[in-house]
This record gives structure tokens, C-alpha cells and sequence, in this order.
């Protein structure tokens, strides 16, 4: 388990009721982590991979399987998803975000219900 993801999932306080969308979910490891901690939440993860969105299905079987997370392959620019709102949208290590941060951040805000927050980080994945 990554201290990165580890230390920046803390760093949401995830309360049990919230609604989680991640952008960019990757393997799905910040998703355990999150939905370990959810309740009467929900989670939902977009990701434009179809291969990542297999990879993070498997290791969050038992929480898909229990109807708290969600997986679907789509990509920030063109998500459609519908007039759903999250309490809290995270991002890391999506490149739109560190090229066109602005883009980036109008594009993730739209899904935040009111008071929602947006937590993003952006550092070079290494050896890259
Ligand atoms: C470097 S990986 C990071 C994965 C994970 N978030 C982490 O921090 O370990 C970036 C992930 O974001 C996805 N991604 C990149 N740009 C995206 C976009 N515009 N929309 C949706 N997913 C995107 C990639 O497919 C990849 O799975």
C-alpha cells in the first residue's frame, strides 16, 4: 500500500455518508481505502482505461458487489454524468490536471453538490 495515496485519502476525512467520485482511479487503490470507510456513502470512479476500470472492479469486487462502488471507463472531458453531485471529488496524478489546471478544476467542480470540495494532487509518477 502506497503512503501517497494512503496519506492524501486521510487527508479527505472521509465521514461514512459521503458521496466519493474519483477521476482517474487508476488500480483502484485509493478506492479501498475510501470505501473501507464509507457507510451510507457512495463511490463512483471514472477512468478513460478500460484495463484500469477491470483492475480496480477486481480489487474492489467486494464493494462493488455490496452496491457502494461504482466503476465506469470515461474520460474527464466528455463524462456524462447525468445532474448526480458528490460531497468530495479527488483526483491524483491525472495529467490534465498539472497541463491544463483550470480546464481541469472547471471540469471536476461541476460535480460537486454545494459545499462539496475538490482534492487533487499532481507530482511525476517516478522513474518518469
Ligand atoms: C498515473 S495514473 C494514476 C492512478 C491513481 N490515481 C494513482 O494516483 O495511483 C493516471 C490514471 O488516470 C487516468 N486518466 C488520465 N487522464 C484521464 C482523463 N482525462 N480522464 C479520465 N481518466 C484519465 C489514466 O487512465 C490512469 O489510469
Amino acid at each position: 500500500m502506497s503512503d501517497r495515496i494512503e496519506d492524501f485519502v486521510e487527508s479527505m476525512k472521509i465521514q461514512p455518508g459521503d458521496r466519493i467520485l474519483e477521476i482517474g482511479c487508476g488500480h483502484g487503490v485509493a478506492a479501498t481505502l475510501i470505501c473501507s470507510k464509507l457507510v451510507s456513502g457512495s463511490f463512483l470512479a471514472i477512468d478513460r482505461s478500460q484495463k484500469m476500470i477491470d483492475a480496480a472492479v477486481k480489487r474492489n469486487e467486494a464493494f462493488v458487489k455490496a452496491g457502494l462502488a461504482k466503476f465506469i471507463m470515461a474520460e474527464l472531458e466528455l463524462a456524462d454524468l447525468g445532474d448526480r453531485k458528490f460531497d468530495k471529488v479527488l483526483a491524483m496524478r491525472v495529467r490534465l490536471f498539472h497541463s491544463e489546471p483550470r480546464q481541469a478544476q472547471q471540469l471536476a467542480m461541476r460535480w460537486l453538490a454545494p459545499n462539496g470540495k475538490l482534492f487533487v494532487q499532481y507530482d511525476e509518477p517516478q522513474g518518469k
